[in-house]
């Protein structure tokens, strides 16, 4: 198991590129089912996630091909000889996106087995906005053997109210009524930025798709998409995180290949917590903090503060001045990350979903674990202002969505080294960057 160990103190100082979005790019391969022809996608993030969902389309009997260009790289994706509509436990357990091949392949094959995603390290995580969904679509779905086994002669179009905002369950419906008989209206849908870069790519291919980004979405099924060609939009999630390694860190970074228009409320957040923020473009954006103060922040569906930003944000708030109030609202589960935090010199305390930091605290180097995805980009943050050397332990989780996360930090000032072997001395860490 990888582990990093990192040196803190240094303010991080130059640019960082972000890479494409992980939550956009899976569920546009995942769209590639819809179609026989070619679907060419550009700017797919080189991470683990990224790696399952190419294991399981190509487990299916789909074609899945990096191919390697001179200005950019592109994934090629060819479900012609899609044979086996099956998502095996094997491969899905490992990725809970996994179920986002469930409307597809229902929509395409007219059967599907997919197996239970299971619980996750941030709470229940259940699927049932995604089968009622199906199932008012007109699909039979039984669940048995720990899989879901679905079938429809053709789907057909239907309308649909989410109980709650869901944004894999959106994509997942939307992906099923673009080939369905007749018109789908859905209702309260979700607005981020990765439902519209699906759609898009989806409308590329010849689906009729109306709203897409707004909480209602109407879509006139067609009986064939074709073949696109689509460039997936950068990751806001990393560019956000790398925003909080410059603000906490006293840095002078400018995120660049980002999307500015997608970072609003983290942004906002950033300033009101002290951090000077300078938008040079569409696609770039400038922070520099020197003193931080605390700010509260209450997760929230897009385009409010995303949770995906919540603990770094924590990272954050642990070196302001007084209080912050963090509330989670979307996941229960989501501070595992908060006892690690705590175990560096942090004073948080948690109560239900809220989460109470007062800062500023001296951070010390411990060894720390990663628990999950986001979680791990929030002890990485936090171990770049901790005094000494830490070590920040499983970093596998994230590899699951950071793209050479280590390497693009090293690159602006940061102290990293990645450890490969769980036994390798200490002493033999050589510190680059
Ligand atoms: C997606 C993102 C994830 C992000 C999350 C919230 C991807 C691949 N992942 O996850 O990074 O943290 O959105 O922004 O895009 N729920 C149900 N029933 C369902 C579906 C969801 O009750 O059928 C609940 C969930 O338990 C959760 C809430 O709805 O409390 C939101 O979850 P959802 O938006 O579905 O998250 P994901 O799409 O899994």
């Amino acid at each position: 198991m990888d582990k990093f160990v990192i040196r803190g103190g240094n303010p991080l100082v130059g640019t960082i590129r972000v890479s494409g979005a992980k939550n956009s790019a899976l569920p546009s391969m995942a769209a590639a089912i819809l179609t026989e022809d070619e679907v060419t996608l550009e700017n797919i993030p080189n991470v683990r996630d990224i790696e399952t969902e190419r294991l399981l389309l190509a487990s299916m009997g789909a074609e899945v091909e990096l191919r390697k260009g001179e200005l950019k790289d592109r994934t090629v994706i060819n479900c012609r000889t899609l044979s086996d509509p099956v998502a095996r436990y094997e491969i899905v357990k490992t990725m809970r996106a996994s179920s986002l091949v469930l409307g597809p392949l229902i929509a395409r094959a007219g059967v599907a087995r997919v197996a239970m995603p299971g619980g996750c390290a941030i709470g229940g995580r259940p699927i049932d906005l995604h089968i009622r969904g199906l199932e008012k679509m007109g699909a039979v779905i039984v669940q048995e053997h720990g899989y879901l086994e679905a079938r429809a002669e053709r789907l057909r179009g239907a309308h649909i109210v989410f109980d709650k905002i869901t944004v894999t369950g959106t994509e997942d419906l939307l992906m099923a009524a673009v080939l369905a008989e007749g018109d789908t209206l859905m209702e309260n849908c979700a607005r981020e930025p990765e439902v519209a870069d699906l759609a898009a790519l989806l409308s590329a291919m010849g689906a009729q798709i109306e709203g897409a980004g707004t909480a209602t979405v109407r879509v006139r099924g067609v009986t064939t998409l074709h073949g696109a060609r689509y460039r997936i939009n950068p990751d806001r999630i990393e560019a956000g995180t790398f925003l909080i390694a410059g603000a906490i860190t006293g840095g002078d970074l400018i995120v660049a290949n980002c999307n500015t228009s997608h970072l609003g409320a983290v942004m906002a957040k950033l300033e009101e917590a002290g951090a000077r923020i300078d938008v040079l473009g569409p696609d770039s954006v400038r922070v520099r903090a020197s003193e931080l103060r605390a700010a509260d922040i209450s997760t929230e569906e897009y385009p409010g503060f995303p949770t995906d930003m919540q603990a770094q944000y924590m990272a954050l708030a642990t070196q302001a001045e007084g209080v912050s109030l963090i509330r989670e609202n979307i996941f229960e589960n989501r501070f595992m990350h908060v006892q690690e935090l705590v175990r560096m010199g942090a004073n948080i305390k948690v109560d239900g979903s809220a989460a109470t930091v007062r800062g500023p605290a001296r951070l010390t180097s411990a060894a720390v674990m990663c628990s999950d995805l986001r979680a791990s980009a929030s002890l990485v943050l936090a171990a770049l202002v901790a005094e000494g050397e830490s070590i920040v332990d499983r970093v596998y989780h994230m590899d699951r969505g950071y793209e050479r996360f280590e390497e693009k930090l090293i690159g602006v000032g940061a102290q990293i080294q990645r450890l490969g072997n769980v036994f390798a001395p200490k002493e033999s860490a050589v510190f680059a960057g």
